[in-house]
């Protein structure tokens, strides 16, 4: 029997970078799988490559920001595979600018996606899994957990997103919820938003970033996928209100 066999899960932002990588990594490890994003090309042209691979894998257009999005996605969800196991709240933006610089809008914006957005979707999956359990992984970052000048309002939202993880799985588990609420904290990963990040950024300091991952080089979205799967699974049983750092050394320095 496959790990994740009869199970059902939601990803949002899945239909680029880390998202992506998880639809199909959490497919092939057995889940039927709802992409979730507002990029509805990009999520169709992965549905499709699911499909060729054999995966169960539908669409729904998402605006994670809202709160109305946010139900319509949850009886999308229970109308197609009946049930909601997993959800991986992944969809994120980066914009560049730090405490002297960020605008009001460019803060609003992130807050709203990186972190507001969690909230939201935390709160909806725990309605429909409070009787049945399941697993809410919460994409954070390094950025949640050590400081960057250049990305203020990030840092800010993901390191929210970081301790909302753990004030839900604390609430779940004095509920008696069988719900487990983890946080991933990816180094970084190549995918369009580090790409359109590492494009803004000023001199050498894109390479500074790789050089900085003593791994010595960035991720792939595959590498975060694995663990993804790994807290969607029973192999993490008695994982809840943790955060898992996959950033190939970054934070150990
Ligand atoms: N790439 C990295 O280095 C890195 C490192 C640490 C954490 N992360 C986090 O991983 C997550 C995925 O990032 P990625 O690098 O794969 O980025 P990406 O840009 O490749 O994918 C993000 C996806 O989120 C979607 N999205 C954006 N706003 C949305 C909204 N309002 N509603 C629904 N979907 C929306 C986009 O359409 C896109 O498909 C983000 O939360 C990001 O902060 C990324």
């Amino acid at each position: 029997m496959s790990r994740l066999e009869n199970k059902v899960a939601v990803v949002t932002g899945g239909a680029s970078g880390i998202g992506a990588a998880c639809c199909i990594a959490l497919a092939e490890a057995g889940a039927k799988v709802v992409i979730a994003d507002i990029q509805m090309d990009k999520a169709k042209s992965l549905q499709s490559r699911m499909h060729a691979l054999g995966s169960q894998a539908e669409i729904f257009s998402c605006d994670v920001t809202a709160p109305a999005q946010w139900q319509a996605l949850m009886a999308y969800t229970l109308e197609v595979f009946g049930r909601l196991d997993i959800l991986v709240n992944n969809a994120g933006i980066a914009i560049v600018g730090t405490i002297e610089d960020v605008s009001l809008e460019d803060w609003n914006k992130t807050i709203a996606v990186n972190q507001t957005s969690v909230f939201l979707g935390t709160q909806q999956a725990i309605k429909v899994m409070k009787d049945s359990g399941g697993s809410i992984i919460n994409i954070s970052s390094i950025e949640g957990l050590v400081g960057n000048s250049l990305a203020v309002a990030y840092n800010a939202a993901k390191g929210a997103v970081r301790l909302l993880t753990k004030s839900a799985a604390l609430h779940c588990g004095q509920q008696g919820y069988k719900i487990r609420v983890n946080s991933v904290h990816p180094g970084f990963v190549k995918t369009p938003l580090v790409e359109q990040a590492f494009s803004e950024l000023p001199g050498d300091l894109a390479e500074q970033i790789v050089a900085a991952h003593p791994i010595g080089r960035i991720a792939e979205p595959e590498e975060i996928a694995t663990t993804v799967v790994f807290l969607a699974s029973e192999e993490a049983s008695f994982m809840t209100g943790s955060e898992l750092v996959v950033d190939g050394g970054y934070t150990a320095q």
